[in-house]
């Protein structure tokens, strides 16, 4: 009776600004009818493949990475993931899950995910070892790592997107009071982009250095978009349809940023800082030319620019790139403490992603400028079907 009455009042509301109309009222701006439609706007909790991955990118994402309790099993784990699922079902469509202290909160879904990732420790916990893929597991170490284990590893992951903060919130606790018999926060990370509504759609996100960032990413919907992301299940059957997720939060020295002038900047980058464009072209989107020479002989997209040493050196070295911003409150020592919560999805870590990690710690000029402070790992089941529970065809 309750979720009715609620429903319908947020009904005739919505109804009722469109009658209104546009513009300004005293001062207060009344929210356009896109505006409202925006906030209920769904995606799919249940299909092939967890939602949280392919979807766009909405303005908010946190990450949370839980360690299980002493004494989890198998069975705690199914509990687990029955009750995140049918949480996770309600919260998406605009509902409160069951015995939401403040369903009213779930009304506002405005886009949101819910997606689950397993680190080692639930194969482990499972006494599932031999089902673990292969890359479930730390990345080796590099050069360039200062990391912390504040922002590190983790046995199972909760990442949860929304284009409104309120509702991420909201169901960030819904999720974690439901865990609580099972498992502790380790570490979150809360990451945004710009504002839903604020750039035209499609518009490449920008991160705090300035820089045009997300430009080279695989398409989703595409076929190429399934072989780089999507796993097959060649190694673990029940991973077919799943991914794999990389986190790192990467520190950057935005300070030292603000010392290189605009031509420094876009030569440490490849890439323009103005329009994203390669140094060899002429708008975001025009493919670089590595080997085009400048008039001194140089190349013009320098060889250890991030570009240089980032783009794929074989088929297989690609993957989704979907990172979020991070502006913490500065530690005393510089004016802000900022940086990208850095977030690669790939069918297979090894063998896509660790090679052009690998190459980025050897020589990259932007490592001067950032610093990897956290790094975890958790392979992403596949989704789940009307009746089934997320990791399903793991534990069931
Ligand atoms: C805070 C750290 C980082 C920042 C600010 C950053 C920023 C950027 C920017 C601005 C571009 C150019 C535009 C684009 O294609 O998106 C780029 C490209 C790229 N970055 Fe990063 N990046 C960071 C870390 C990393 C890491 C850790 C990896 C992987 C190990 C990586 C892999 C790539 C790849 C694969 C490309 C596309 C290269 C190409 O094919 O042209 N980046 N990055």
């Amino acid at each position: 009776m309750a979720d009715l009455s609620r429903r319908r009042f947020f009904g005739v509301g919505a109804a009722a600004i469109g009658g209104v109309g546009l513009g300004s009222v005293a001062g207060a701006v009344v929210a356009r009818p896109a505006e409202a439609e925006a906030v209920e706007e769904t995606v799919p909790f249940r299909g092939e493949h967890q939602a949280g991955v392919e979807t766009p990118a909405p303005a908010h994402t946190t990450f949370v990475g839980l360690d299980l309790k002493p004494g989890t099993d198998r069975a705690a784990l199914i509990r687990m993931m029955r009750v995140w699922t049918d949480d996770a079902a309600r919260l998406t469509a605009g509902r409160g899950a069951l015995a939401d202290t403040e369903a009213e909160l779930a009304t506002a879904p405005a886009r949101l995910t819910v997606t689950v990732g397993f680190g080692p420790g639930v194969f482990r916990a499972a006494g599932l070892e031999d089902r673990r893929p292969s890359w479930c597991r730390p990345l080796p170490p590099f050069e360039i790592d200062k990391l912390e284990p504040r922002w590190s590893d983790g046995d199972v992951l909760l990442q949860v997107g929304s284009d409104d903060p309120v509702t991420v919130a909201h169901t960030v606790r819904v999720l974690l009071k439901d865990a609580r018999n099972t498992a502790t926060v380790r570490w979150v990370q809360r990451g945004f982009r710009r504002a839903r509504g604020s750039e035209p759609v499609g518009t490449t996100m920008r991160n705090l250095m300035g820089q045009v960032d997300g430009t080279i990413n695989p398409e989703a919907g595409s076929n190429d978009f399934g072989q780089v992301v999507w796993n097959d299940g060649a190694e673990q059957s029940w991973m077919a349809g799943g991914t794999s997720v990389v986190i790192r939060r990467i520190h950057l020295d935005l300070d030292g940023w603000d010392e290189l002038d605009g031509p420094g900047r876009d030569e440490v980058m490849g890439r323009r800082m103005s329009d994203g464009a390669p140094l060899t072209g002429e708008s975001e989107h025009d493919a670089p030319d590595f080997d085009a020479v400048g008039p001194g002989g140089l190349k013009i997209i320098p060889e250890f620019s991030h570009i240089a040493r980032a783009r794929p050196m074989a088929p297989r070295e690609r993957f989704l790139r979907r990172a979020y911003n991070y502006d913490e409150a500065p530690d005393g020592i510089g004016v802000s403490d900022s940086g990208l919560i850095f977030v690669a999805y790939q069918a297979d870590v090894d063998a896509q992603y660790v090679p052009v990690q690998q190459r980025l710690a050897e020589a990259d000029m932007f490592n001067q400028w950032s610093t990897p402070i956290g790094s975890a790992v958790f392979a992403i089941p596949p989704g789940c079907r009307e009746g089934e529970y997320l990791g399903q065809g793991l534990l069931g």
